[in-house]
């Protein structure tokens, strides 16, 4: 049903004569239909998401590529009756994506007395009971060393080993060497480091190390389960990738290059991130499409739109055609069947059943660009993917949020992404009203970045740092007001998700604040963020009913499933004080009886951490003896999902 008025679901506290606070919600006529495609999520590179987080690689710097002058995260291991030295080489490298390697020389060493080099992980190397590890590794030897190698996972103290096994055959010629590292009966822990030793004197170069733990559907150069099943928890039914400032690198050349991120890892030479920091690139396009894919989600493809984030811009016309073509090709890796040239290749790539793509955004935050130019680059991609690809539609990366004179002209836009990082106040503000005064015949809105702050000052000031990784409860109250408001309007913002999702909470691995998900190289907790985002993800309709409330500070929205009848009202407290609602569900028959209840709810500074996972989680509760006019009390501070069984 098409949206007739925006007044309608917009639940504004207005001047009624009903005694006390109330909230009324319209099942009568609903006032639209929800997006398919709302609740989605947003990622980059940031935070160490990848490269020490979702992306199971435990080796950091596995290419020695890091630092140019150093062999970071790696040092040399020995006793006193064992010496060894080690240094990056750039002599005779594996091939020209892996420019340098580890010189490993051993002068003194014995069966008792081993030595080599240890890696220090992503923050630590994490240690499970029963687990098999899979070591895969580059190595070439002097003139007459054959081995063997040992590699090991051992505690940082030294005083046991969880995992051990040799390799042999080691040729003066670069070969590609595999051991599977089994752990025991072990208590958890990331207190533990790799190691690659020797027992005797001898040179040893390595190109390229790797570790995985298993991984997420055990693919190859896949994710981390635990992550993985808290965002397949999300039901997300779609991914943006691959940023956000990460699609468009500091530079031109350091944008995201997604030719460069394809075949095998020891094919990928890795690039420098807007985060400062190296990635290796082992999450390239062919992942991001997997890990969408394993979550059932669509993507949502980013393409570099000639924008790169110290200003640098390329001029329309004539300069952007590679980057035009680039993006056509990238689109035709994505959807081409076996018989286009890059359907063939993501084949080879290992996935011949082409993907389903319906958005993609032509760049990231082009309003930051001040030459002025996005316009005419817009409409140059406009123009080129709609010929080959006239079904897909395509998102300009200035919205609402951004004066009209900064927007796009030249073409009519089919989405535009706003992004909202606001503090909680304010999107206490803005919620009531957000996109009601929007034209329902303009572009569709993707909300493609958006987060509430609990601190007074936004995630980019310096002071950020001091805070949390993970915002708190008020935070998550700002969060699920603004959530609300998209879901009112959700006929019109057809996607929305929040930013960042993922952050390594280790001192120095992160760059923004707050994020959603945290984690270290053992564990990973949801602030309160990630389980309002779960509670609204995990229940929704698809019809929007409008709804009202009177006297209340409590902000809401409410959907029904038209196939089952379900009602999912959505309510929030923001206040310090219980409020007890008369609530009506207006045009129906009847309503079940019980209905559960899913509550988060706490003191506004009370947050999870990766020491206290779960001090803020919902809980659900049974209502009974209901009628479609009941009263519910909700708690301080409190996010509420009523699930109520209704026929009309
Ligand atoms: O989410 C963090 C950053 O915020 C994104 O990379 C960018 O698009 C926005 O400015």
């Amino acid at each position: 049903m098409k949206l007739t008025s925006a007044l309608l679901i917009c639940s504004i506290p207005i001047a009624s004569l009903a005694a006390g606070p109330s909230f009324t919600v319209d099942a009568g006529h609903p006032a639209g239909n929800v997006s398919p495609r709302l609740y989605g999520l947003m990622t980059e590179e940031i935070n160490h998401s990848y490269d020490g987080g979702l992306y199971a690689e435990l080796i950091q710097n596995r290419a020695f590529l890091d630092d140019a002058r150093k062999p970071a995260h790696w040092s040399v291991v020995h006793d006193e009756d064992s010496s060894a030295a080690m240094e990056l080489d750039e002599t005779k490298p594996y091939n020209d994506e892996l420019t340098t390697s580890l010189r490993l020389t051993l002068d003194k060493a014995g069966p008792d007395h081993p030595a080599g080099v240890a890696n220090s992980g992503y923050w630590g190397i994490p240690v499970y009971a029963n687990t098999r590890y899979r070591v895969s590794l580059l190595a070439r030897a002097e003139e007459g060393f054959t081995g063997p190698i040992t590699v090991t996972i051992v505690a940082d103290d030294g005083k046991q080993v969880y995992a051990s096994k040799t390799i042999s055959g080691l040729g003066p010629a670069w070969k590609n060497y595999q051991a599977v590292l089994k752990t025991h009966r072990v208590d958890p822990t990331a207190r533990a480091h790799f190691r690659i030793t020797l027992e005797q004197p001898g040179t040893v170069w390595f190109g390229l190390v790797s570790l995985f733990p298993p991984t997420w559907n055990d693919r190859p150069n896949g994710l981390r389960k635990d992550l993985m099943q808290m965002l397949v928890d999300l039901k997300p039914k779609f991914l943006r990738f691959p940023g956000g400032n990460y699609l468009e690198g500091n530079t031109i050349e350091t944008r995201f290059e997604w030719k460069k991120t394809l075949g095998p890892i020891e094919q990928r030479h890795g690039h420098p991130c807007p985060w400062g920091y190296r990635s290796t690139d082992g999450m390239g396009l062919l992942e991001f499409l997997e890990w969408a894919e394993d979550m059932k989600a669509e993507p949502v493809l980013g393409v570099y739109a000639g924008y790169s984030l110290r200003g640098m811009h390329v001029n329309p016309g004539p300069d952007l055609e590679p980057y035009v073509q680039d993006a056509l090709e990238e689109i035709e890796y994505v959807t081409g069947d076996r018989t286009t040239t890059w359907g063939k290749r993501r084949a080879e790539d290992g996935h011949p059943k082409p993907f389903k793509l319906t958005y993609v955004e032509i760049g990231n935050e082009d309003w930051f660009d001040k030459s002025g130019s996005y316009d005419a680059r817009f409409a140059q991609f406009y123009d080129a993917i709609k010929a080959r690809y006239p079904q897909l539609k395509l998102i300009s990366t200035i919205g609402n949020d951004q004066p009209e004179a900064a927007r796009v002209h030249s073409r009519k836009p089919d989405v535009t992404d706003e992004h909202y990082y606001r503090n909680v106040e304010e999107f206490l503000r803005m919620s009531p009203d957000y996109a009601r005064a929007y034209d329902r015949s303009g572009p569709e809105i993707f909300t493609g970045e958006w987060g509430a702050h609990e601190t007074s000052f936004p995630p980019w000031d310096q002071k950020s740092r001091k805070e949390p990784p993970t915002p708190n409860l008020w935070a998550a109250i700002g969060d699920a007001v603004f959530m609300a408001a998209m879901e009112r309007n959700s006929d019109l913002i057809k996607m929305q998700c929040y930013a960042p999702l993922l952050v390594n909470v280790n001192p120095g691995a992160r760059q923004w604040r707050p994020n959603l998900i945290g984690y270290d190289a053992l564990s990973a907790y949801g602030s309160p963020s990630y389980y309002a985002i779960r509670m609204f993800s995990q229940n929704v309709g698809d019809e929007i009913l409008a709804t009202t409330g009177v006297e209340t500070a409590v902000q809401g929205c409410a959907t029904r499933d038209s196939n089952t009848g379900e009602i999912y009202l959505k309510l929030v407290n923001p206040k310090s004080t219980a409020e007890s609602l008369n609530i009506e569900i207006k045009g129906v028959r009847s309503v079940a009886s019980k209905a559960s209840a899913i509550t988060l709810a706490g003191a506004p500074e009370q947050t999870n951490s990766i020491d206290n996972p779960r001090n803020v989680v919902p809980t659900t509760t049974t209502i009974r003896d209901l009628k479609p006019d009941f009263s519910f009390t909700l708690p301080p501070n409190s996010i509420v999902v009523l699930k109520i069984k209704s026929r009309s």
